[in-house]
Parts: C-alpha cells; structure tokens; sequence
C-alpha cells in the first residue's frame, strides 16, 4: 500500500480535490464558471469536458473528493440529497420493491409512497432495528433495502452490516443515507452496503449555505453508469460554486464533527437529567436502544439528538419559543445549534412524537448551549 493510499481521513478531507492549479499555482481550485467547453480546429474536445450538465471541472474534482471520503470508487454529485436519492429509485424498474425504515427521513419516505408508487416502484416500510421484520418485508420481488442510521428525527440505529446481509441474502442491493453520520463517523461501505448517499447540504457542507447531495459507489460498474446517466439527463447538478463551497466545507469535516460530537454528549447528558425532560434520543446515552450496535459500528455518536419533553407538544412548543441561542430553523450539520418541533413541520401524517425536538447541535461552547434549553425548559414547565 502506498503512503498516499493509507493517508487518515482529517488529511484525505483536507488533500482531495486540493491540488494546486496547474495553470497558475494557485493553491485553492478555480470555479469553472462555464456551461460549454471549445472544441479543437478538428472538432475534438481536448478536455473531455463538452457542457456543464453532463461535467464540469469543479464538479469533478468535488466528486473525487466525495469518493475518497467515503473510501468509494467513484461519487455522483447531485443539486440535493433529494434529487440523489430520486437518482437512486429512478434506476429501478416498475415492478421492483423497496424496503425503506419507518422513520426514514420525511422527503424519502414521500418520495416512495407519493411519487415512486405512481411508476410502479412499491415500497414497504419497516422498523429497521427490528431485524426479523427487515428479512419478512423482503418480497421476491425486492431489489434494494434503504437504511438511514441514525435515523431522522428519532435516532434509531440500524445494524448495517446484518441488514445488508438480509438484502444479499435476497438478491438485493443495500443503500444507506450517510448524511447524519458522515464518513467521519461511519463507513457504510465497508460494511457491505452497495452504495452510500449524503445530503452534502448537511454536515459535508458544514455552514448551512449550499443544497447538496451526492451517491458513492465502491465500485466504477454498471450501476454507477446508469446513476450517473440519471444525474446528466435528470439534470439536477450542482452549480460550480456549490460544488466549489461544499469542497471547502469538507476540508475541516472531521474536526468540525469531533466539536459536535463532544457538545452533542455533554448536552444530552444534561438533558437526560432534566426534570422537564421525558426521554432523550442520542445513541451515545448508555441507555439508548440503539447503543450497542451504534458503539460497533460508529466512531462517535454525531451531532443530533431527539428530546421528548414532558406534556406533550404544547409544552415542547413553549420550549421552543423560549431559547434564545439556539435558532429556530430546519435543516441541520451548520457551526449555529438549531431546535426544531418536527411533528408540526412533517404535518399531518407525521408519525414522529408530539413532544419531541430535534436538536442540532452545533460549535458553539456546549455551556451556552446547555445554560439556554436549561433557561428555557425551566420558564416554559415550572420544572
Ligand atoms: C437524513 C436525510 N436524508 C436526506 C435529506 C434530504 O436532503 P436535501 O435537503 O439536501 O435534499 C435530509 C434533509 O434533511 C436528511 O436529513
């Protein structure tokens, strides 16, 4: 093995896509701010490159990156985890089936029921940690098995390496959304799965100012092609600057999740003291459900945490009302703590808790966090 291939992932985030401009010496990469490239006197394109949709420099070199990140061949770049996750069911065939985890996150599980299920793509929807209710979900007909831990909102871990075990077992491709735990924290790949999504617009950008998504392949094969033919003709890339943005994001990523990480324990372990507080969902707590597996398979436990306050959703509202540093805002994996009540964003057919709220917590000092729900859980329940 080469020094450069058993390089640790804080030097891969820093080095890949970094190297100085060959044109100038500039030491950060230019943004290639093009639709279309010049063709030769002959009609050739010496670049390789011909229109932005189908490639762009900047692009490239964010998916190289991505790749090396994850430890995956090659990486498809997408405008959104969103439109990364449509690539991925928009490469299966009506007819096919999906088993997708009951608390996937929101935009994916309507995704499959309200617009997949229009094109022939059924899906079933089953609590992943519940490794019997995975394998009796699986229908002769499945062809791939979505795994998303920790989960969104409610932090349940799933076991990667059984659940891809399952989908194998059946024939089965197994993806997993990486977006909450990052490449820092968990390598899904390495665990078997078939391929790895990120919404990049989280943690991998790290300073809520670019929409991102991104599918890692360990393998340049046959399925990457289509995925990647899926991203030129659907046409959901991610401009130059975006890509330029999240490639800077990346190169502080596993310095910024160790900082999460250390202030997302020491407030959850505040707050499973809180005497407002009726659970708190962080599989770093010991008594978390989902510890065990998260300890084998995650390097630290992430930035996000669920707290369900007592009294339900009015009090969890009061809550919300009251903090003052935290923001009030979706999303999550920015410097700024965000707090969010997901039933009243997820609506109607939320199945989420009505007391709970999700947390990102993010750089600030873990005190000033803690002193501010602190503050605000006391004023909101007398507790
Ligand atoms: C786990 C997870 N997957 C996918 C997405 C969708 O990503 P995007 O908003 O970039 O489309 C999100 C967004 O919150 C997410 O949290």
């Amino acid at each position: 093995m080469s020094a450069e291939e058993h390089r640790r992932l804080e030097t891969i985030a820093v080095h890949a896509g970094h190297a100085a401009d060959p044109a100038t010496g500039a030491v950060n990469p230019p943004i290639y701010l093009t639709t279309t490239f010049a063709r030769d006197s002959e009609g050739n394109l010496p670049h390789g490159y011909i229109y932005a949709r189908s490639d762009n420099p900047t692009r490239r070199e964010l998916e190289h990156a991505l790749a090396a990140l994850e430890g995956g061949e090659t990486a498809i770049a997408f405008a959104s985890g969103m439109a990364a996750t449509a690539a991925v069911f928009q490469s299966m065939l009506p007819g096919e089936h999906v088993v997708a985890p009951q608390d996937a996150y929101y935009g994916t599980a309507k995704l499959l029921r309200d617009v997949m299920a229009g094109w022939g793509l059924a899906s079933t929807f089953v609590d992943m940690t519940d490794l019997h209710a995975v394998a009796a979900a699986v229908r002769p007909e499945t062809r791939l098995i979505w795994i998303e831990t920790p989960s969104n909102p409610a932090l349940a871990v799933t076991d990667i390496a059984r659940v891809a075990e399952i989908a194998h077992a059946a024939g089965a491709r197994c993806v997993c959304d990486n977006t909450w735990a990052t490449p820092v924290l968990q390598r899904p790949l390495a665990l078997g799965c078939d391929l790895v999504m990120h919404s990049t617009t989280k943690y991998l950008g790290g300073h809520s100012d670019l929409t991102g998504g991104a599918l890692v392949s360990p393998a340049d094969d046959e399925w990457a092609a289509r995925l990647r033919l899926l991203q030129g003709l659907g046409g959901a890339v991610p401009s130059a600057f975006d890509c330029w943005l999240l490639m800077r994001g990346i190169r502080s990523l596993p310095w910024r999740m160790r900082g999460h990480c250390e202030n997302a324990a020491a407030v959850a372990g505040f707050l499973s003291a809180h005497a407002a507080v009726e659970t708190v969902h962080y599989p770093g707590l010991a008594f978390d459900p989902g510890h065990a597996v998260a300890a084998r398979q995650m390097a630290e436990f992430g930035g996000m945490l669920a707290v369900e306050v007592k009294g339900g959703a009015e009090a969890a509202l009061a809550v919300v009302r009251r903090v003052r540093l935290f923001t009030r805002a979706t999303s999550l994996g920015g410097p700024e703590s965000l707090i969010e009540h997901r039933a009243s964003v997820e609506g109607p057919e939320s199945r989420t808790p009505p007391g709970l709220l999700r947390l990102s917590i993010g750089l600030e000092h873990s005190v000033d966090l803690i002193e501010d729900l602190d503050q605000a859980l006391v004023d909101a329940t007398g507790r």
